[in-house]
């Protein structure tokens, strides 16, 4: 026998779980930035569990699309292998301005990243295929099945792919939902599903983070 059900609702337990672990005020900064700039960060649960990912893939080699202001890039860097690199995408240069500021506030040396400034499709083909232990993507939505396909290709056997906002405010469990953006999501989370190759994982953190561990 469990304990008697607690009264506590969803909105109380999903602010327990994002609230697990804080943040420092390096990131605190960011987030501020990212407000102003309208360019919204992936969540703090979100944002441990990519820190997570890093660390116990030991990542050294790890692509971002979409940087914004560096919220989610500076969980990666902080996870990754002291010596990891993160290469992050994104069309904005003013984000990539803020991102680069909130790696150095943090103390990352230059050396560990690599922005990129453009189209995240335009870019993805010039990566090396299997050269990437951990690819994450919070960038255009409509995108994400295109994303997921480069994805595949540029993951060493092992790697894990992670997609943020794949509830997208639960839009995408909702059948009369049909906009672009829900579709390619719906669309994405079928594709990873069904793909022998990935052993997905759909984690309720924030707006939803998809996971898949290739397998080969
Ligand atoms: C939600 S924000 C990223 C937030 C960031 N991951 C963080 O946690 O701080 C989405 C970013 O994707 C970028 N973006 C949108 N469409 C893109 C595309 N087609 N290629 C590359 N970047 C894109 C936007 O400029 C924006 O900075």
């Amino acid at each position: 026998m469990g304990p008697e059900p607690a009264a506590v609702g969803a909105a109380e337990l999903s602010a327990y779980v994002e609230g697990f672990l804080g943040e420092d005020d390096v990131l605190a900064a960011a987030r501020a930035m990212a407000d102003q700039l309208g360019c919204a960060p992936v969540g703090v649960g979100g944002g441990a569990a990519l820190r997570f990912l890093a660390a116990a893939l030991r990542a050294r080699a790890v692509v971002e699309i979409g940087t914004g202001v560096g919220v989610s890039g500076l969980h990666l860097l902080r996870g990754m292998a002291p010596d990891g690199v993160l290469t992050s995408i994104d069309v904005e240069p003013e984000v990539q301005a803020a991102a680069k500021r909130t790696f150095r506030a943090a103390g990352i040396a230059p050396g560990r990243t690599r922005l990129i400034m453009g189209r995240a499709l335009d870019v993805l083909p010039r990566l090396s295929d299997g050269g990437y232990d951990l690819l994450f993507v919070d960038a255009a939505k409509t995108e994400y099945p295109a994303y997921a396909d480069h994805g595949v290709r540029l993951l060493r056997p092992g790697g894990v792919l992670a997609f943020d906002n794949v509830l997208w405010q639960g839009n995408v469990a909702n059948p009369a939902r049909r906009d672009a953006e829900t579709l390619a999501l719906r669309e994405l989370v079928r594709v990873v599903r069904e793909d022998d190759r990935l052993v997905p994982l759909l984690l309720p953190l924030g707006d939803g983070l998809l996971l898949a561990a290739k397998t080969g």
